[in-house]
């Protein structure tokens, strides 16, 4: 796909078909979302790639707005590395574009996936980093489900020429 009619026809996908994601697919998708760019020296940034069953199961309980109409094969935890970040803001802006990059990803491989919010609920936060039992330096921040669409939302037309200012506001 054109890279630009991956991101024009990219939208938000919450119905998973049961089939599962071919093996070495995760590492497709963490591979983009590692070339996002980032604040510093270091990415910081860790991944938890989840497809047991039993714990995709238990992420509902944790995050209601991460459930899915079907469930999804595949999960990823996007994390924020405190030691690896100049400060906890470059850290959030990181993740989340690493977390676009891995959303792209996953739709030109003929995916569907959907950015839930993890950071800054506390409760989700707090729910995730006992779940995997993350260190104190390490947050939670976005909860990326993952499979192919049981339907294909379309895309639409988003651009809005009022929120668009030339030299001036
Ligand atoms: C920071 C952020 C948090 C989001 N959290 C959720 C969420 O918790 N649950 C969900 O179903 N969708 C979530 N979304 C997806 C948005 O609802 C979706 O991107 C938006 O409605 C636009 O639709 P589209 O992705 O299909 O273009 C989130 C998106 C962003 C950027």
């Amino acid at each position: 796909m054109d890279p630009l009619e991956t991101i024009m026809t990219r939208r938000s996908v919450r119905e998973y078909a049961r089939r599962p994601v071919p093996a070495g697919t995760a590492e497709q998708l963490l591979a983009a979302a590692m070339q996002a760019p980032f604040a510093g020296s270091e990415m910081p940034w860790h991944f938890i790639v989840i497809d047991d069953p039993h714990i995709l199961e238990s992420i509902p309980a944790i995050s209601p707005y991460a459930e899915a109409r079907t469930p999804p094969p595949l999960a990823v935890l996007v994390c924020a590395d405190l030691d690896a970040a100049e400060s906890r803001d470059l850290s959030v802006q990181a993740c989340a574009a690493a977390t676009e990059n891995l959303l792209l990803a996953a739709h030109a491989l003929g995916l569907g996936a959907v950015w839930t919010a993890v950071y800054p609920d506390p409760d989700r936060m707090l729910g995730f980093a006992n779940l995997f039992s993350l260190p104190d330096t390490v947050f939670p921040f976005a909860l990326v489900t993952v499979g192919y669409p049981a339907a294909q939302p379309l895309p639409d037309s988003r651009y809005r020429e009022d929120r668009v200012h030339r030299n001036a506001w």
